[in-house]
């Protein structure tokens, strides 16, 4: 006798070990089920690369008090769809296996507000089991938090990548979804720090946040297909972000088609939207690959669009440029030598000099990591004068809005706002 038939637990736990194989596949999967749930903010934190601790926070619709219990359960799925039309369906989800194969090789805590509800309800599980159930106060929206992904399952916790390597996964994803949702808010911390915060705004707005830099924009549409590019040319490193109807999507050879089209110094983020008959729906979802039925004459179709498709300004980007760089300027002051506040036009800015500075160096030597090193730090007392420097410099930026690394250069405050919490009519 040398066969023997696995016990069911721990089949189930290799077959989980397949659908995820690192920290950013669950992140991945839990930002998916954040936006079926038609979440308006979603928050990731990691910790360790994601390998200590991941939790996927939403304001989504959140998880019945009766189907908590359920969702981890394997084939447990609240969505409609089939394999077959996995780029027309409307959710990302439908094969309700995401939670259930993390279930099965990580501790895990799913906390849940019913949007009907007034309370929510956590869930504990380890390993598969549940452990504890119990009535929590928490705002509506669901919180799914990972621990320890792969404690029962040694041999895949070895094959995890270095920290690094495993965040730096995390943070390309989080990126993906956000250019993929502009309108929704993501913000990312790993090791108790905010990396990432992308406010909701239109899809050029998410660029220049999520890249630091403005794009051209391109759009066309012929032959029932959408083409969306937003570029920038002349970069370092030239990189593509392809989505097809609304998807990320890693397709090399694709790629490789639009860096042709595009340039190979250029970095794009480019949305094709077509009628679901054109993509080959024989793919894996997890690999995010698709194929194009009668590839030649869509691919044509994509060229022609890219290298003659007009190019469109949102008035609204215009409304604001000029409000900012043609309005009066006055330096109130600096807190704690660290945050610069001035009164620009009917607005009270708090600029963060660091990351100020750090913009205007990098946009005059294009190195992040040398305009981070040379800045001017946090806690150095200004003059007048250096202050006003700076936000002259800030209205030449390119991107006066995020620094290098994407963090907000300045937050800033109506002034209408304030006269109203003092009672006073503006
Ligand atoms: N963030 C969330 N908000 C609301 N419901 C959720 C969330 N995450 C999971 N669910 C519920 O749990 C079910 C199972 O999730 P999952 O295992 O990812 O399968 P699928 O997404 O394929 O349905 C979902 O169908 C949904 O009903
Ligand atoms: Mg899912």
């Amino acid at each position: 006798m040398f066969v023997r038939i696995l016990p069911p637990e721990v089949r189930s736990r290799i077959a989980a070990g397949e659908v995820v194989e690192s920290p950013a596949d669950v992140v991945k999967e839990l930002i998916e089920n954040s936006l079926d749930a038609k979440a308006t903010r979603v928050e990731v934190e990691i910790s360790k690369g994601g390998k200590r601790f991941i939790s996927v926070r939403d304001n989504g619709t959140g998880i019945h008090p009766e189907d908590i219990d359920k969702v981890f359960l394997e084939g447990a799925t609240s969505k409609l769809g089939s394999e077959r039309d996995l780029l027309s369906i409307e959710s990302y989800g439908f094969r309700g296996e995401a939670l259930h194969s993390i279930a099965s090789v990580s501790r895990l805590l799913i906390r849940s507000r019913y949007f009907q509800e007034v309370e929510g309800w956590s869930v504990y599980v380890e390993g598969g089991k549940l452990l504890s159930k119990e009535k929590v106060g928490m705002p509506v929206g669901t919180e799914v938090q990972v621990r320890d992904l792969f404690f029962n399952l040694p041999a895949r916790r070895r094959f995890l990548k270095r920290e690094d390597t495993e965040r730096n996964r995390i943070a390309e994803l989080v990126k993906e979804y956000a250019l993929a949702n502009p309108n929704v808010h993501f913000r990312l911390f790993s090791n108790g720090r905010e990396v990432m915060n992308l406010p909701p705004g239109d899809p050029r707005e998410r660029f220049t946040g999520v890249f630091g830099f403005r794009p051209e924009e391109v759009f066309d549409e012929r032959e029932g297909i959408k083409v969306k590019a937003f570029t920038v040319r002349n970069v370092n490193r030239g990189k593509i972000y392809l989505f097809v109807n609304g998807r990320p999507i890693r397709n090399r050879s694709l790629k490789d088609f639009l860096r042709k089209v595009l340039g190979y110094k250029t970095l794009a983020v480019v949305f094709l939207d077509l009628p679901s008959f054109l993509v080959d729906v024989n793919v894996h979802p997890k690999k995010r690959e698709v194929r194009f039925l009668k590839e030649k004459s869509v691919l044509g179709v994509i060229r022609e669009a890219l290298s003659t498709g007009r190019e469109a300004v949102p008035e609204s980007m215009i409304a604001q440029e000029t409000e900012t760089y043609s309005t009066e300027l006055k330096v109130v002051g600096q807190l704690k030598d660290t945050i610069v506040v001035a009164e620009i036009g009917d607005y009270l800015y708090f600029f963060d000099q660091h990351l100020l500075a750090e913009r205007i160096d990098y946009e005059k030597t294009g190195s992040e990591e040398l305009a981070c090193r040379g800045a001017i730090k946090a806690g150095r007392k200004l003059s007048k004068e250096e202050m006003e420097g700076l936000i002259r410099n800030w209205r030449k930026l390119q991107n006066p809005h995020v620094c290098p690394h994407g963090r907000p250069i300045y937050y800033r405050v109506h002034l209408k706002d304030i006269y109203e919490k003092l009672g006073r009519a503006f």
